[in-house]
């Protein structure tokens, strides 16, 4: 026996009615009734199957509210129970993407940065850091030497929000690495003009790297003074109309971050189409405002992997290399087993690697670049994924 819930009648479109429950949204087919908006029916099947009046309907509604979003919460946490949490999500990423894992190379050009976003190692008031800037030639040169001397078919190009590489220098580098690299090059430099990105788009970049890093406006504000998250979406927004593969996410255990807070910060990302999740869980930088605070908890970064793939079965979600700096061993294999299907490997030349120190332990270990990836090679054979990405 089904108990129905009258619903509100929201919109009728032929013989097909929406239905309002508690703000919850459900279409049924109207094969029998002559219904004005407002109204209140019974569906089952998807079929309305009944009429009640409005003044039987609100007392039933009002003894069904409190169980229904008790009743709803419960269900939540139990499918998102975290003893299978993480299993069920890798389940299905396997069935619907397959063992493929995209593995693109960074290349971090500059550490400067005009923004002081509170989380951040590289923000510009933290006066001990060593700042670096790489030539126009130099960065060429690196991307160069990234895909056609080792092999990677996407690369990332990021840096601070460092004005000293103006339109036309970036137009300069863009241009060299299109002339000399067959590859999905995706920019991450912050915050730029529309126009400025729609001429990279021009150029040939396809892809951009922007995390907006909190949905919670008050939250974003904080984190980073002067700044407004509108303006983000905004940009983002746009970047996606004009064609860009968008590449955006948030940070893990913001201080007074709530669990709904996340699970709005992953529907965001949605919503915002895409290419791949990147999400991370916040490191404390002990040169920043937030040094007193604790680092995400590693639970709670792989809960959020596995929570963002049950909701979004198809999506790439990025293995961040902030997950190696909680844990150095298996870090990035529990990712991929909790749901993950992307990595980052840091192609940054090693001289510079260690100052781009956004968080402790980013690069805290200079490894040579081949055997970074002889390493994640072995990573993904050992649980039977291919670095290989086949594509929409
Ligand atoms: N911990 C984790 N991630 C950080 N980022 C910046 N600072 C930190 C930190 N302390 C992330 C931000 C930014 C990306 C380049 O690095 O999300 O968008």
């Amino acid at each position: 026996m089904c108990y129905a819930i009258p619903g509100k009648i929201t919109k009728i479109d032929g013989n097909i009615v929406t239905l309002d429950y508690f703000g919850e949204e459900r279409r049924a087919r109207n094969e029998f009734y002559q219904f004005a908006l407002g109204e209140y029916a019974y569906a089952q099947g998807g079929l309305i199957v009944g009429r009640i009046r409005e003044k039987e309907a609100l007392p039933a509604l009002e003894a069904w509210k409190e169980v229904f979003v008790k009743l709803k919460e419960v269900d939540r946490r139990l499918a998102f129970n975290p003893k299978d949490l993480r299993q069920t999500a890798n389940a299905e990423r396997q069935k619907h993407l397959g063992n493929a894992c995209c593995v693109h190379g960074i290349i971090e050009f500059s550490n400067y940065c005009a923004n002081n976003c509170l989380y951040c190692g590289i923000q510009n008031s933290n006066k001990k850091l060593k700042r670096y800037r790489m030539s126009e030639e130099e960065i060429v040169d690196a991307c160069d030497y990234a895909v056609n001397k080792l092999g990677f078919k996407a690369m990332v190009m990021q840096s601070g929000e460092d004005g000293w590489y103006t339109e036309e220098k970036l137009i300069n580098i863009v241009s060299g690495i299109r002339k000399k690299c067959e590859c999905l090059l995706i920019l991450s430099i912050g915050e730029r003009s529309a126009s400025t990105y729609k001429k990279f788009y021009d150029l040939g970049v396809r892809a951009a790297l922007l995390r907006f890093e909190t949905s919670d406006e008050a939250l974003y504000t904080k984190m980073r003074p002067g700044h407004k998250l509108q303006a983000r979406l905004n940009l983002l927004r746009e970047l996606g109309r004009m064609g860009y593969l968008l590449m955006s996410g948030f940070l893990i255990g913001l201080p007074g971050q709530s669990e709904d807070s996340i699970m709005a910060d992953i529907d965001l990302t949605a919503s915002l189409g895409v290419e791949m999740f990147s999400f991370g869980p916040f490191i404390s930088h002990p040169d920043t405002p937030l040094a007193k605070l604790p680092s995400a908890a590693m639970d709670m970064a792989l809960d959020t992997i596995a929570k963002a793939r049950l909701k979004y079965p198809d999506a790439k979600i990025l293995a961040t290399t902030a997950l190696e700096s909680l844990d150095k061993i298996n870090g990035l294999k529990n990712a991929l087993l909790a749901g993950a299907n992307s990595l980052m490997i840091n192609v940054t030349p090693p001289k510079h690697q260690p100052f781009y120190e956004i968080y402790p332990g980013h690069s805290a270990k200079v490894v040579d670049v081949e055997k970074k990836i002889e390493e994640t090679i072995a990573l993904l054979r050992s649980i039977g994924r291919a670095p290989a990405d086949l594509g929409i």
